[in-house]
Formats: C-alpha cells, sequence, structure tokens
C-alpha cells in the first residue's frame, strides 16, 4: 500500500531541543586549520553575522530554545560551537583542540557549560584527550558515533564511553576536506543518519552499513556544500540550501528540509551543525 503525502506535511515528530551558539562577531579566516580555509580570499564578518542570525532565528521558529555564550577576541572560529564539548543527560565533556589556535576555546566553552548544567563535580569532566567536542561526537539514539583521523584522539573516544557510559563506535575519517565527522555524517532521528561514505575507511564503511543499512548515502556534491553538517529535531532538517538532492532524498523520508545559506562561514570549513552546539537534558 502506498501512503501520499500532501506536500509540507510530515508524519515525523520533532523533539524540543536545546542548541548552544556563539555570534561570529570575531569571525575571520586568519590561519588555515583544513583545507577550506583560505587566508587570502578574504570574509565579510557583517555577513557573517547576519548568515549567523538567520540561523538562529530558524532555530527558534522551529521551537527551539537557543542559548548563546559571549564570543571571545581572537578565537575567530569560536562561531563553531558544536566543537566546544559534548552534553549528554545533563552532563558536559569539554573540548581539548588538536590545533593550537583553537586551544584557548575549550576552557571558555566548559567554564559557560559548568554555570549551565550546574555546578557539581560529576556534571563537567575535564577532558584528558585530545577531543573536538560535537564536531567528531554524534549521538543517535543510545549510541555515541565516534570520529578520527583528523582532530579526535580515540583516546577520547574511550573516554566517552567511561564519562556517559554510552556504547562509543569508533569511525576513521579519511579525507581531510572531510575532517571532522559532523561534516560527512548527519543524524536525522534516534535510529536514522545520513552519510558520505568515501569519507570513511573500508571498515568504517562496513561499520556504518551494518549499524545502519537504510541510511540515506550523500553524493560527492552535496557533501561539498557541507549539506551533511545538517541540524535535525527528529522532522525538520536545517541544512544548507545549497545540498539540493540531500533535501530531495530526506523529503522522499519524510523529513521537512529546511535550507539555510551560511556561505561565508564555509570559507572556515564550517556549515549550521558546526554553529550548534547540543544541550541534552
Ligand atoms: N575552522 C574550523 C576548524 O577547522 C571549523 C570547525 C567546524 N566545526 C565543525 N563542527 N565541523 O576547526
Amino acid at each position: 500500500m502506498t501512503t501520499l503525502l500532501a506536500p509540507g506535511r510530515s508524519t515525523r515528530t520533532a523533539r524540543p531541543r536545546r542548541y548552544l551558539m556563539c555570534r561570529p562577531d570575531h569571525f575571520e579566516v586568519v590561519y588555515g586549520i583544513n583545507p577550506w580555509m583560505d587566508v587570502s580570499r578574504g570574509t565579510d564578518r557583517d555577513l557573517a553575522v547576519r548568515q549567523w542570525e538567520a540561523l538562529r532565528a530558524t532555530y527558534l521558529s522551529l521551537g527551539a530554545e537557543v542559548l548563546t555564550l559571549p564570543p571571545r577576541p581572537g578565537l575567530p572560529d569560536m562561531v563553531f560551537a558544536a566543537n566546544g564539548g559534548l552534553v549528554i543527560d545533563g552532563r558536559a565533556y569539554g573540548a581539548r583542540f588538536h590545533h593550537a589556535e583553537r586551544r584557548d576555546e575549550g576552557p571558555a566553552y566548559l567554564a559557560w557549560l559548568a554555570q549551565d548544567v550546574g555546578a557539581g563535580p560529576d556534571r563537567v569532566v575535564e577532558p584528558v584527550a585530545v577531543n573536538e567536542g560535537e564536531g567528531d561526537f554524534l549521538v543517535v539514539g543510545d549510541l555515541v558515533l565516534a570520529g578520527t583521523g583528523f582532530r579526535t584522539d580515540p583516546a577520547a573516544h574511550a573516554e566517552v564511553q567511561e564519562v556517559f557510559g554510552r556504547p562509543v563506535v569508533s569511525l576513521v575519517l579519511v579525507d581531510p576536506r572531510f575532517y571532522h565527522l559532523d561534516t560527512a555524517l548527519a543524524v536525522l532521528s534516534d535510529d536514522d543518519i545520513a552519510y558520505y561514505p568515501a569519507a570513511f575507511s573500508p571498515g568504517s564503511q562496513s561499520v556504518l552499513r551494518r549499524l545502519f543499512p537504510d541510511a540515506v548515502l550523500a553524493d560527492e556534491a552535496d557533501a561539498l556544500s557541507l549539506g551533511l553538517n545538517a541540524v535535525s529535531d527528529g522532522r525538520h532538517v536545517v541544512l544548507p540550501t545549497a545540498a539540493a538532492g540531500l533535501a530531495e532524498q530526506l523529503r522522499a523520508r519524510d523529513y521537512v528540509p529546511v535550507g539555510v545559506d551560511l556561505s561565508e562561514l564555509l570559507k572556515a570549513g564550517g556549515g549550521a551543525k558546526c554553529c550548534t552546539l547540543e544541550l541534552r537534558p
């Protein structure tokens, strides 16, 4: 039997979300730590702020709660809040950045999270191993998918498993353009993902096929517009407008794609998900 859905209708349900973001007041591309960053290209900070404000407004219009932390001068990539930590069950595991240029962001985010998730020694965990927060840790239901290869040390995968008591699945990234897990894989719901297979090692591709045989597979063009750097509430999927093929695949699965334009932040190799740290109660 075929069910025909009216356009714009979806039977999927959204779970209310709470996000942390950081306005790109000090955004610029002054160093190159991934292949997207070309320091000679120039950036338009006002445009970056307007695009970021539009992303924030999009989340609010979808019913999410959005908190912000103050941006700090001298930390141009601080806008990429996903890298600031990992928050599950109201507990925060801090980030420890691979590159010196971003190192001061770790304590800045953790200090903010310590206030938000509440005082108490077990609410906030200082990381030992190098890790870039939700850039390389993505929560799918009870599982945590964890990327390594460019930034996050596999030792951090073991730390996260110990801290949260959730199974952590290590995945190896092999294409430098997709240097964080959240550039190559998007969580759509508690049991559904989309990913770009060629960004992963053969063994990791096989793991993903076993765990998610029905996953959405993105093509290279959609991956290169950072289409997989998407934020889903289980029903609406916020992703770059340019990722048209992926949006079509999502619509066919009954999600509601919501397009955003973050062209300025793309110059630093970031998209919607990079700008967004989920605070899970
Ligand atoms: N320029 C930043 C970096 O290379 C971009 C970070 C993007 N964040 C993310 N979650 N993928 O570190």
